[in-house]
């Protein structure tokens, strides 16, 4: 027998996204529900070749539930992910809510898998935010080689990481301008068909904003408090994948060379890198995919022991649904949980 996985947020992007990685993994699932807001009780949504019936988060009873998969935003979280836990269910939640909670593990398998464990005193496992998911897994395999002392990254995140109606904004601004109709921003602080916006969450009292403390708070936490990373966060008009340019020094002697080397045999890593016109992934080939690619690789010659690269990933695989997915497995495949049913 297998365990009964609810998803939360299962109308959103990332909510369909782990239900099609479920059913495109095989995950070891007897049973998967689909939750949302009231609004989505009754709607349909795909699970493999099968349809769900949407149901209300606010009135399903998780006590006979093993896994839910979470990616309803941090309000919900902060209310209904320390309820769920407390029921036996282990949450696996995509929000920013619970990731900075030193009784909650943040993980990303192919970087710090074993420190899972922790996840029974709060019953929540933390998935990282995207742009943080894709570069801790191209950083892990170069610092275990020659230990990162400091990271400089730029990213260019699509809008699907804002949602649903993000994407929708794109579309809809973008149609807008060719036919000459006004634009309207609502969701972004400006326009972004045809822009580039310079802002991702709030702006913090040092001038930063919360994404870019989110990228070096998150990597401290999974990878090693010691590295000090600085970053610059652009939302692009792009509907899907997140792509980032990072400069690495280290404290030990590490070439680009070297680095190919290292990220050619590295879990979760694809490089692509033939120096020439188009040799070089773009968030569009990016997009559904599961690998994190990686390109550009070159030295930097103004610091010693010190690369560039251009990383690129599928935001919504890699960056929540694909890594939550990952985060279940490392549950079921180290004998972490039970399932309940067999468990009574
Ligand atoms: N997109 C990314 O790249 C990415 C990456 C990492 C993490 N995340 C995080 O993942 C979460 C979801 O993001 P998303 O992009 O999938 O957002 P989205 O497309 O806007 O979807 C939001 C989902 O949450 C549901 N929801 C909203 N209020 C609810 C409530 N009161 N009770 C139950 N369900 C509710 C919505 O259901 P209705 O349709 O019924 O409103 C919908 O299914 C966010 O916390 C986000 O920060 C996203």
């Amino acid at each position: 027998m297998g365990y009964k996985v609810a998803v939360v947020g299962a109308t959103g992007n990332v909510g369909r996204e782990i239900l099609s990685i479920l059913a495109e993994r095989g995950f070891p699932a007897d049973e998967v529900v689909a939750l949302a807001s009231r609004r989505s009780q009754g709607v349909e949504v795909s699970f493999g070749d099968k349809t769900l019936k949407v149901k209300a988060l606010e009135t399903y009873d998780f006590s006979d539930t093993d896994i839910c998969l979470m990616s309803a935003g941090g309000a919900v979280s902060k209310e209904w992910s320390p309820k769920i836990g407390a029921q036996g269910c282990v949450v696996i939640d995509n929000s920013s809510q619970w990731r900075m909670d030193p009784d909650v593990p943040l993980i990303v398998p192919e970087v710090n898998a074993d420190a899972i464990v922790g996840f029974t005193k709060k019953n929540i496992i933390a998935n990282p935010n995207c742009s943080t998911a894709q570069l801790v897994v191209a950083l892990k395999p170069l610092h275990d080689a020659a230990t990162i002392k400091r990271v400089v990254v730029s990213t260019y995140q699509s809008v699907s990481g804002a949602g649903k109606d993000a994407m929708d904004e794109l579309f809809t601004q973008t149609r807008a301008i060719f036919v000459s109709d006004p634009v309207e921003p609502k969701k972004f602080p400006k326009r972004i068909a045809f822009n580039l916006i310079p802002q991702i969450d709030v702006f913090l009292d040092d001038g930063s904003t919360k994404e870019e403390w989110k990228m070096v708070a998150e990597t401290k936490k999974i990878l090693d408090p010691k590295i000090k990373l600085t970053a610059t966060c652009v939302r692009v008009p792009v509907f899907i994948s997140h792509s980032e340019s990072v400069n690495v020094e280290f404290e030990k002697e590490l070439s680009a060379e070297d680095a190919r080397k290292i990220l050619r045999e590295a879990p979760g890593i694809l490089v692509i890198d033939t120096r020439e016109p188009g040799g070089y992934a773009t968030p569009h080939e990016a997009a559904g995919e599961d690998a994190t690619f990686i390109s550009r690789l070159r030295d930097d010659p103004t610091v010693d022991n010190a690369i560039n690269f251009w990383c690129v990933s599928d935001n919504l695989r890699k960056g929540a649904a694909l890594n939550a997915v990952q985060i279940a497995e490392v549950l079921v495949n180290r004998k972490l949980i039970t399932a309940r049913s067999k468990a009574a």
